[in-house]
């Protein structure tokens, strides 16, 4: 797949592609042929009307024209409390140059262009979620290959909208792999439409369970393609233990526990899709704990050898850096700066990571700016940034202040009552009840649920504030290795990392040394003075670690109910020989960022909303998978040892 965007050619002034000899649209009129064929023929407009959620999906994005037509009628035409997922997949990108120029003589659509524009993702490969209209209009934008891409995901259509180029010249995109993938994700009134009657469409489609008809095509077209979907339902074959429970979309009061980056990105996305939220948090104000740190680098780990990891990676970090952007743009006070970091990685590691060509090109370069004494090679993230993370929560926290209620209380444990979940304190008394909870309490996770218990441990780390006038360098970006260093500002550097297995809240002086000996190591040259170390001040907090490195987040399994339903799955019996997974109704979690809270967390948050919301996730099948907090378990099961790995103390913070 392509890490770059495609830059678009012309033919007689209309968008045309080389490699596909077609044009993007009819000679006759590229925006009436798309109101025509696909907001027309879907009866968009009629059936937005009264609908709280609706989702469209498409073949071939190209310049977003369908997209913008779409949002445009469904603008004029939902209530104003509905929302609209758009998924879309498209091989070549285009440039977002490229687009701005398609469109640049519709002034009627200029609002919705430029909120595509704000948000249009970038040339990595894979999937992408841009939120337009303060999260009203979800654009999923797949860069990748149709089938490829299709075959991936489980959402419920409501409208596809076929626009590959002609059949002929585009085979892959009119294959049965992506018939069967619509089919998989389309319900009774699954409506389809396309501007082709190629024989090979017809057939592929009726073939998947679609009803079709030809009815007038538009301008010289003499016919076109509608038809609904009438094959009975289809599920993805999922092992039957990450069979999650279909939310019934309709909860609109969402506890949460925990006030750090984890619990107000949940909070800002749910808020989005119109829920009241009670944040209950043991501190009087948000990020008082592994959030509140001075600074914070915000840029993907990424590994060699694992792509699914390094999609999510990747995507979580497009994703924070979008938001990021819009929440920047609404505060008064710097708290985001897109300023590259500088890695040192070992030299192996470096090259296989530049060798992933997706990286290099995408992400990753050599920096020739640093030369380094070891065995290391610097790599600069030129997207990368950082942030001041506690002013970055409390502009998280104001934008859905509206939709907030911030509680001071330490949950002690939660109750399940009647599909209600109830939170007490150490006293049992209730300090708020939902039907649908999430726990977003980091390490302290485990302390509210008694038996039900998840591998997640606290890791301390301490954090080193170096005063402006002990840096050596003037820093225009931070440096990240074994230990980080951020520029200073308003006369302070951050010098990070220690990583410690241990409880200890107090400052350490052997940690702060280790902090500065850690960044002046990284070159021949010092860059923080000795006589720094006199001076030091810091900051104490503590990781929520997970065995495999990665959050938590989804629906809590039943785990008694689990370990006896696939007590034998260690005998390696076929999955269809076992019954879907029980879950505990409305009961999430959301834990687990170790390192990398402020990359991660606002998708992760994203993806929990769509599972409440009961709308497609912002991921592929895969990476759901390797984030669902039942995965712990299945290993354990296949594996039949028990978990060695250690569990976090009860503690609050
Ligand atoms: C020293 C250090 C440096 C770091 N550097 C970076 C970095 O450069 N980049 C990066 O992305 N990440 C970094 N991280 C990681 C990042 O800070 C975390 O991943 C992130 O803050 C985790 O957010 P959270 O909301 O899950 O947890 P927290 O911020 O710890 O929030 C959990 C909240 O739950 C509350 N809580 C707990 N138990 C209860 C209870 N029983 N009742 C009520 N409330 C409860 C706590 O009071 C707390 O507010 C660093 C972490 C440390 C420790
Ligand atoms: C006719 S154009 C789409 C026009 C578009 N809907 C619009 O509104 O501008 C067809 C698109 O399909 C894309 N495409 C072609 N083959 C593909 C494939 N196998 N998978 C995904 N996209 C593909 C092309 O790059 C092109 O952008």
């Amino acid at each position: 797949m392509p890490a770059h965007y495609t830059r678009l050619q012309w033919k007689n002034s209309q968008p045309y592609s080389e490699q596909y000899d077609d044009v993007f649209f009819s000679r006759a009129g590229g925006e009436a042929e798309s109101q025509h064929v696909f907001i027309a023929a879907n009866r968009l407009a009629q059936r937005f009307a009264g609908r709280q959620h609706f989702c469209i999906a498409e073949t071939g994005f190209g310049s977003g024209l369908n997209f913008l037509l779409a949002v445009q009628c469904f603008l004029e035409h939902a209530d104003t409390g509905a929302s609209l997922d758009f998924v879309s997949v498209e091989k070549h990108l285009l440039h977002p140059d490229d687009v701005a120029q398609c469109h640049a003589d519709r002034p009627h659509l200029k609002t919705i262009v430029d909120e595509l524009l704000r948000c249009y993702p970038p040339a990595a490969p894979g999937m992408h979620r841009c939120l337009l209209f303060d999260g009203r209009i979800r654009l999923t934008l797949m860069h990748d290959d149709a089938s490829h891409a299709l075959g991936a995901v489980d959402m419920q259509v409501d409208a596809w909208f076929l626009d590959g180029f002609a059949p002929s010249k585009n085979q892959a995109m009119w294959s049965q792999p992506v018939f069967d993938a619509m089919a998989r994700c389309s319900h009774a009134q699954t409506t389809v439409s396309t501007y082709t009657v190629a024989g090979v469409v017809r057939r592929g489609l009726q073939q998947a369970g679609f009803e079709v008809q030809k009815v007038p095509g538009f301008g010289d077209k003499r016919e076109m393609l509608t038809g609904r979907y009438n094959g009975g339902r289809r599920r993805a074959r999922q092992a039957p233990w990450f069979q999650l429970p279909r939310a019934s979309g309709d909860c609109k009061q969402v506890v949460i526990v925990g006030a750090g980056i984890a619990g107000l990105t949940t909070a800002h996305q749910l808020a989005q899709r119109g829920c009241q939220i009670t944040l209950v948090d043991c501190a009087a104000e948000a990020a008082s704990a592994a959030s509140g740190n001075p600074a914070a680098i915000v840029m993907p780990r990424l590994t060699v050898g694992d792509e699914v990891y390094n999609a999510f990676a990747l995507q979580a970090f497009y994703f924070a850096r979008q938001q990021y952007r819009k929440l920047q743009q609404s505060s008064q006070q710097p708290f985001w700066f897109e300023s590259g970091v500088s890695t040192a990685v070992e030299r192996e590691r470096a090259e296989k990571m530049l060798d992933a060509a997706h990286m290099a090109s995408a992400f990753l370069r050599l920096d020739f700016q640093y030369a380094t004494k070891t065995e290391r090679l610097w790599l600069r993230a030129e997207d990368a940034g950082w942030i001041r993370p506690s002013l970055a929560c409390q502009q998280i926290l104001a934008v859905c202040a509206d939709s907030t209620r911030y509680v001071q209380a330490e949950v002690a444990s939660v109750r399940a009552e009647n599909h209600r979940h109830i939170l007490l304190d150490s006293e049992e008394r209730v300090i708020a009840e939902a039907d649908c909870v999430v726990l977003a309490n980091a390490h302290g996770l485990n302390a509210l649920l008694g038996e039900q218990q998840y591998p997640v441990a606290a890791n301390r780390g301490q954090v080193s504030l170096v005063e402006e006038r002990d840096l050596l360098w003037r820093l225009p970006a931070p440096l990240s290795a074994d230990r980080y260093i951020t520029p200073a500002l308003e006369g302070v550097a951050c010098v990070g990392a220690s990583y410690v297995d241990s409880q200890a809240a107090s400052l350490s002086k052997s940690d702060h040394a280790d902090n500065i000996d850690g960044v002046n190591s990284l070159f021949d040259r010092a860059i923080v003075s000795e006589s720094a170390k006199q001076r030091l001040e810091g900051r104490v907090s503590f990781r929520a670690v997970t065995p495999d490195r990665l959050p938590m987040v989804g629906p809590a399994p039943d785990i008694s109910d689990f370990k006896q339903r696939y007590r034998d799955l260690h005998h390696g019996k076929a999955e269809q020989n076992y019954a879907p997974a029980r879950y505990r109704q409305g009961l999430y979690l959301n834990a687990g960022y170790g390192s990398h809270g402020f990359s991660q967390a606002f998708l992760c948050a994203e993806i929990l909303a769509s599972m409440i919301a009961n709308t497609p996730a912002p991921v592929a099948r895969p990476v759901l998978e390797r984030l669902l907090p039942a995965r712990f378990l299945v290993r354990e099961l296949k594996r039949n040892r028990p978990r060695t790995d250690s569990v976090s103390p009860d503690r609050c913070q």
